[in-house]
């Protein structure tokens, strides 16, 4: 039996029980088919072009000769490719112009789309993509972002994020203050790379555009090639039944309009896969960042000043903001407080989502910053935290629907042994090992967006469930299947659950730690309605009953409150004096993000992301090449990230923490893994040293 938080009990009590994949045994014996290897009749192949320039003008694509090459069908590129119309705001904003593929000559970056060469099998679209020939016209470009890059500016705000906040005289407060920590801290540009690379396949089917794709949001995708392409929304269906990995980057991408093009000038069914490479400079990434944060406290820790600076890069084509000093804004709160976004527009690809954004570099510099703060006033660093845990959001002034932030310290301090550590650095060692211990606090917002739903009641005594959420590995499809069945009160046995296909209607995205939250709310409305009806009585007919939902109105009508997931990062370092070389031996993380609907895939989640962390913390670092614009080594290879060898038994854990407002009481488990992980190993390596690390990676040359 599992009390839920909405007052009823749930009889089947799926919700809140280890639960392995529904789809396992179909993904571990390859019966699961991705977008790239389902076959299709008459399937062609579109290979990729990328820029080589990093500024300029296309001044000629030499087809001629790489048409006359084995199975080469057609060269698209700006002077031949059907016009796309990319003046619209979709469900997430007016598009990056990257995906109006081949509507001008200009070439605003290294590795912008130039063209796609189409070929009866990949391995000859490869070889003429390759072989193609195409001439620029090229210009001065700079990619270089440093702190303070001219040209730097305050951006827009928008309707969730104001560019600045500000209250109160911080240099009134700065200069009131007993302690006072000023520090700089950078981030380098950094890659999500799903295990699946992007793939779509795209056929006109009885007059309906249809795409069989990786994304994280079919029906998303969908209304974007439909504002493209000028299409009646009705007319164009996607799917993307398995999904290997988003994290961010699986949004629309240029690969499913090239794919959509190709097979509207072709008129047969066109496949563009992108390779390792490609995505470096196609799917988005993180913005490398500098950011400022001044605290000023009194002599026992409470906070008169805070400020948090934070600045990004985006492109010159489109503005992507990475909203590093969101974090301050919820964390904190002091008698003048102040934070703004600032950013530079250079000759690189547009920035996008990657996992935690704002957070996850935010959460460096500031977890950093208070770890900083903690030492000079000679407190605790946990104690600190209490000290200035606010009553309200600091910025909002809004009440919190649930903080237990500190409930996460206690629980990891307790687990982690927290109590027995020396609070000096540099006196823990171990032959040539220095051993040192840091904690941080993550956060991450708890929304939700409206979604529909439909579940049918089947004459065979099953329950079908529709709706257009994606798995993007994380184990959706298994949490709403076992909220349906406690919805429904059944076995989860009984649950068909069927996503990822726009033709079921509007749903929120697999994307921004709301996926599974969004749509369980959908999938509890229709399962509800449903009982209802069937409490009623009177049989199920063939066609079984069908009842729909949409959250619209009842998302529209959550309280405004601040709504968040805390949690606790706890870490270990070894660091060799030797070789400068850091080994993380343990990392805890303790979580308070909403009921956990299931155990076993939650926590992989969470180690997930905490070994992302790690990674962030130790290793990410992709470098541009100021000659060419391009990232040097863009492979993984050359981007270097944690392998198992690098990664220490982690534990993820999480305290009770209900949304009382959710029907499940989900908030979200997406992204806050990896918030927080990189300031906590950033603090034990000063633990262990007694040098703090502002700059990421923490490598070995600087560590020496
Ligand atoms: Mo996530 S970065 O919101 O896909």
């Amino acid at each position: 039996m599992t009390t839920t938080t909405t007052g009823t009990t749930a009889v089947t009590g799926a919700v809140g029980a280890a639960h392995t994949r529904v789809e396992g045994l179909a993904k571990v014996t390859g019966a699961a088919r991705y977008a790239g290897e389902i076959p299709f009749a008459e399937l062609a192949h579109g290979w990729l072009v990328l820029s080589t320039i990093a500024r300029g003008r296309i001044r000629a694509v030499e087809s001629a000769p790489v048409l006359a090459m084995p199975g080469v069908l057609a060269v698209l590129h700006h002077g031949n490719a059907p016009r796309v119309d990319g003046n619209y705001t979709g469900p997430l904003g007016p598009p990056d112009p990257v995906v109006q593929v081949f509507q001008h000559d200009r070439v605003p970056y290294a590795g912008w789309p130039v063209a796609l060469v189409i070929a009866e099998t990949p391995e000859q679209a490869r070889e003429a993509a390759e072989t193609l020939v195409v001439r620029y016209d090229q210009e001065p470009h700079e990619v270089a972002f440093a702190a303070g890059h001219p040209g730097m500016y305050t951006p827009d705000s928008s309707p969730q994020s104001p560019a600045e906040t500000e209250k109160g005289d911080l240099a009134a407060e700065l200069a009131a203050s007993a302690v006072v920590v000023d520090a700089q801290y950078t981030t380098p540009e950094e890659h999500h790379h799903p295990l699946e690379p992007h793939a779509a396949m795209a056929r006109w089917d009885g007059g309906r555009l249809e795409l069989v794709d990786s994304n994280q949001g079919s029906r998303y995708v969908a209304e974007e090639l439909a504002n493209l392409f000028s299409l009646d929304p009705a007319s164009v269906r996607v799917r993307s039944e398995h999904v290997g990995g988003g994290f961010g980057s699986k949004a629309l991408r240029p690969h499913q309009v090239l794919a959509a093009m190709a097979a509207t000038v072709l008129q047969r069914p066109v496949r563009v896969v992108l390779t390792r490479r490609q995505m470096f400079s196609v799917v988005g990434y993180r913005s490398p960042t500098a950011q400022r944060i001044r605290l000023g406290a009194d002599a026992d820790g409470r906070l008169r000043a805070f400020d948090h600076q934070a600045e990004c890069v985006t492109s010159t084509v489109h503005e992507f903001i990475e909203r590093s000093a969101e974090m301050g804004r919820v964390m904190y709160d002091a008698d003048a407080h102040h934070t703004v976004h600032r950013v530079v527009r250079l000759d690189v690809p547009t920035p996008s989502w990657m996992r935690a954004p704002g957070e996850a570099p935010g959460s460096f510099a500031l977890e950093s910053a208070l770890d900083e703060l903690a030492e000079k006033c000679g407190i605790d660093p946990i104690a600190l935290r209490a000290r200035n845990e606010p009553a309200a959001g600091p910025v909002s002034g809004l009440p919190f629907s649930g903080r237990k932030l500190l409930d996460c310290f206690q629980e990891g301090a307790r687990r982690f042994g927290w109590a027995d550590r020396d609070p000096r650095p540099g006196r823990r060692r171990e032959g040539r090992w220095l051993l040192g211990t840091g904690t941080a606090a993550a956060q991450f917002p708890a929304r939700a967006l409206p979604s529909t739903a439909s579940v049918t009641a089947e004459a065979d005594g099953g329950f079908t469930v529709r709706i257009a959420a994606a798995d993007i590995g994380t184990g959706a499809r298994t949490a709403l299947t076992l909220i349906a069945a406690d919805a429904l009160e059944v076995a989860p046995e009984r649950i068909r659950m069927r996503i990822a296909d726009s033709d079921f209607g509007p749903a929120m995205i697999a994307g921004g730690s709301m996926g599974t939250r969004s749509w369980a709310w959908a999938v509890t409305a229709a399962a509800g309605e449903l009982r209802q009806q069937l409490a009623l009585g009177g049989g199920i007919p063939p066609q079984g009953i069908t009842v729909r939902s949409d959250t619209t109105a009842a998302i529209a009508a959550l309280a405004q409150k601040e709504r968040h997931a805390f949690g606790a990062q706890f870490a270990e370092v070894a660091v060799d004096v030797t070789s400068g070389e850091v080994r993380v031996r343990r990392m805890l993380g303790i979580f308070a993000a909403g009921r956990i609907v299931n155990p076993l895939t939650a926590r992989s989640q969470f180690i997930g992301g905490m070994t992302w962390g790690l990674s962030m913390a130790l290793h990410e670092e992709a470098v541009r090449d100021r000659a060419s614009g391009a990232p040097v080594g863009a492979d993984l290879a050359g981007y270097h990230f944690a392998a198992h060898a690098d990664v220490p038994p982690i534990e993820a854990d999480w305290v009770d923490d209900p949304d009382e407002d959710d029907p499940v009481g989900i908030k979200g488990i997406g992204e806050i893994g990896i918030v927080g992980g990189a300031a906590a190993i950033a603090n034990a390596v000063w633990h262990a040293t007694g040098v703090r690390h502002r700059d990421l990676p923490i490598r070995p040359d600087r560590v020496l």
